[in-house]
């Protein structure tokens, strides 16, 4: 995890590739040094012919023909090798850009992924990047090429007549002019396209994510109308752009054509006249003819070229705004000299999203090989503790400290490699349930790592029911894991947390959604985690928890409410105490006998206890 560079330019970073481009010219420019010589040799052979006695032509010919052969073998080769060298080193581009839009992707928190949603991001990593690619292959490989079939396709015209030459070229001036008025409102557009695809792409994003939903909650039309409204503006802003470029082409092209239309009516003039009375040759006239087209449609994809400078541009800008979003939490500069034994001590810690405030003045410390349970009602503020610990949040300065160290202060990858925290919605990558639970692991297909995930899964509670799918642990958990149960998730995720083994392990919730049974048998496994010896020392485990029963098991109990930690004790000081824990633990006592009784009994003796107190 690096900090961020600051963005580069356009002009940066194609001086980085300096080299490739370098090559490219040159053979931009051998190839348009051999068609400028064919244009000459066309000029001579033709001459030759016309000028030689009948049945001497052909011999005249053919020195300048089989000339012409060799350059236009030499041709095809440079021509090849400079899109070689200029294509390339556009794809080395976007390769580049690509692996640092992840990089910045890994390094942004929550803030950033506020502001730009997922679907927006996506348009960038795409359709942006190959924007990108296309300026820096294609157009700039275009652009040199440009310049050099202007100045060896003007050094034959201009050799052959300058008045011919002037008078073709009056009208390319406008033809520059019409690209510079497209230029402008191509710019806007494309911008506007890309926006709206953007919008576009988020919206089917939403769906598939929420496809459950939209069903269940029968919301399928009310989507299908937000989707045909930002259908419609993507399709009016395309269409838009593509008026724009379908005029362009033609305007463009009729102004190319009315210089072609000035060299045939005054060339064939000069032609007439001849050589001998200040008029041109029929070689001339060829030549100069082919030296014109070989200009023409370099011209008229000057306008083309155009927009794709302007629509790179405009991406390039679009990835900088992600290169350049300044992560919230900032890496700290000290790495630590030996490994961190993960020894937490929080001092006064306050938090607050914007204005609202929801952790208070919270301290405690937790030593290593210690266990310590954090309880309390839902909105308590225990997830954000959680996050702050992990620096997954802006975590304040001198209030978190690991080994005595302030966590600001350390290197991210420091805290990480030591706080383990395990999230509380159990997310699923979509491959298997081994590789899910390996996920940590170097090589999670091998037979060593198998047998690791299989005794995390054990302790998880979760193995035996792997036996059941189709593939066992080999099954497919689909996008992010829905062919798997609520319970099942989260004890996969569990799985993946247990494996994981770093020095604290934070766990958010991880029992809510199976039963008083598996919980049970899940905290007897957890027991050999918390304390376990390491090689190096001992784990310590921070269970976040609204089961008593849950928090009954570890050594210490600390006891959020509104942000503020309003007890703390072991279970038993606790319960003595009186406050808001006993209260939690008669409530779930209440609810624990209830369950016991529904599963006793037949659920129509319910009503019979409620009303005679009989069983
Ligand atoms: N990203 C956020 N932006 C603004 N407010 C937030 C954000 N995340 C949480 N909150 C608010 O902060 C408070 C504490 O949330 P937190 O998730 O820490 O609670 P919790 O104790 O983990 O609850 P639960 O037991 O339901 O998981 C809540 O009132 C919540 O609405
Ligand atoms: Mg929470």
């Amino acid at each position: 995890m690096s900090q961020p560079k600051p963005s580069s330019s356009l002009g940066a970073l194609l001086r980085q590739y300096m080299p490739s481009y370098l090559a490219g010219a040159l053979m931009l420019a051998a190839f348009q040094l051999s068609m400028n010589r064919i244009d000459w040799l066309s000029k001579q052979a033709i001459d030759a012919i016309f000028s030689s006695q009948a049945g001497q032509s052909a011999g005249a010919a053919v020195r300048p023909a089989l000339w012409m052969l060799v350059l236009a073998v030499a041709a095809f080769f440079t021509r090849v090798a400079s899109r070689f060298f200029c294509f390339n080193a556009g794809r080395d581009i976007e390769y580049s850009l690509r692996q640092r839009l992840l990089d910045s992707l890994h390094r942004l928190g929550m803030a950033f992924y506020r502001k730009m949603p997922a679907g927006e991001i996506m348009s960038r990593a795409t359709n942006d990047l190959t924007q990108v690619r296309l300026l820096t292959g294609f157009g700039v490989m275009n652009l040199i090429n440009v310049v050099f079939a202007v100045a060896s396709a003007l050094q034959v015209m201009s050799g052959i007549s300058l008045r011919l030459t002037v008078a073709s070229l009056v009208v390319f001036p406008l033809v520059m002019f019409s690209t510079k008025l497209f230029s402008a409102s191509m710019f806007q557009r494309t911008r506007k396209n890309q926006e709206t695809l953007g919008r576009l792409t988020e919206v089917v994003q939403g769906n598939l994510a929420g496809v459950r939903v939209i069903k269940s909650f029968g919301l399928q039309s009310a989507e299908e109308r937000r989707f045909a409204a930002v259908n419609r503006e993507y399709q009016e802003a395309s269409l838009a752009l593509a008026r724009l470029r379908g005029m362009m082409i033609p305007v463009v092209g009729s102004a190319a054509a009315i210089g072609v239309l000035t060299f045939f009516a005054y060339g064939s003039a000069l032609l007439l006249r001849g050589p001998s009375q200040g008029g041109i040759s029929e070689g001339d006239f060829f030549a100069f003819s082919l030296a014109l087209n070989r200009m023409t449609w370099p011209m008229v994809a000057l306008g083309f070229l155009l927009s794709i400078l302007q629509r790179g541009r405009v991406s390039f800008a679009r990835l900088n705004e992600v290169f350049d979003a300044q992560p919230e939490v900032k890496d700290g500069p000290i790495t630590p000299e030996k490994p961190l034994s993960g020894a937490l001590r929080v001092r006064d810690l306050s938090f607050a999203y914007g204005d609202r405030k929801v952790l208070d003045g919270v301290s405690f410390s937790l030593q290593t090989g210690e266990s310590l349970a954090i309880v309390g009602r839902t909105g308590s503020g225990k997830t954000t503790l959680a996050m702050l610990l992990a620096r997954l949040l802006p975590t304040p300065e001198k209030a978190v400290f690991l080994d005595e160290q302030d966590v600001c202060s350390l290197k991210l990858s420091a805290v990480r490699g030591v706080v383990g925290y395990a999230q509380q919605d159990a997310f699923l990558f979509s491959t298997t349930v081994a590789r899910n639970i390996g996920f940590m692991l170097r090589d999670p297909d091998s037979a060593e790592s198998l047998e690791k995930i299989k005794q995390a899964a054990q302790s998880a509670q979760i193995y035996n029911e792997l036996q059941d799918l189709p593939d066992k642990l080999d099954t497919i958990v689909g996008e992010r894991g829905v062919q798997l149960s609520g319970g099942q998730k989260q004890r996969t995720a569990l799985a993946r947390a247990l494996l994981w083994q770093p020095r604290l392990l934070i766990l958010d919730d991880p029992l809510s959604a199976v039963d008083a049974k598996t919980e049970a048998a899940i905290l007897d496994a957890l027991r050999g985690h918390i304390g376990e010896p390491a090689h190096d020392g001992d784990r310590s485990l921070l269970l976040i928890t609204h089961r008593v029963a849950a928090a009954a098991r570890c050594q210490r109990i600390l006891v959020l409410d509104h942000g503020r930690v309003v007890e703390s004790g072991t279970h038993q000081q606790l319960l003595q105490l009186g406050g808001i824990y006993a209260g939690f633990a008669r409530e779930q006592q209440r609810a624990r006998e209830l369950e016991e009784l529904g599963q006793s009994d037949a659920p129509e003796s319910l009503p019979t206890l409620s009303v005679g107190g009989q069983p």
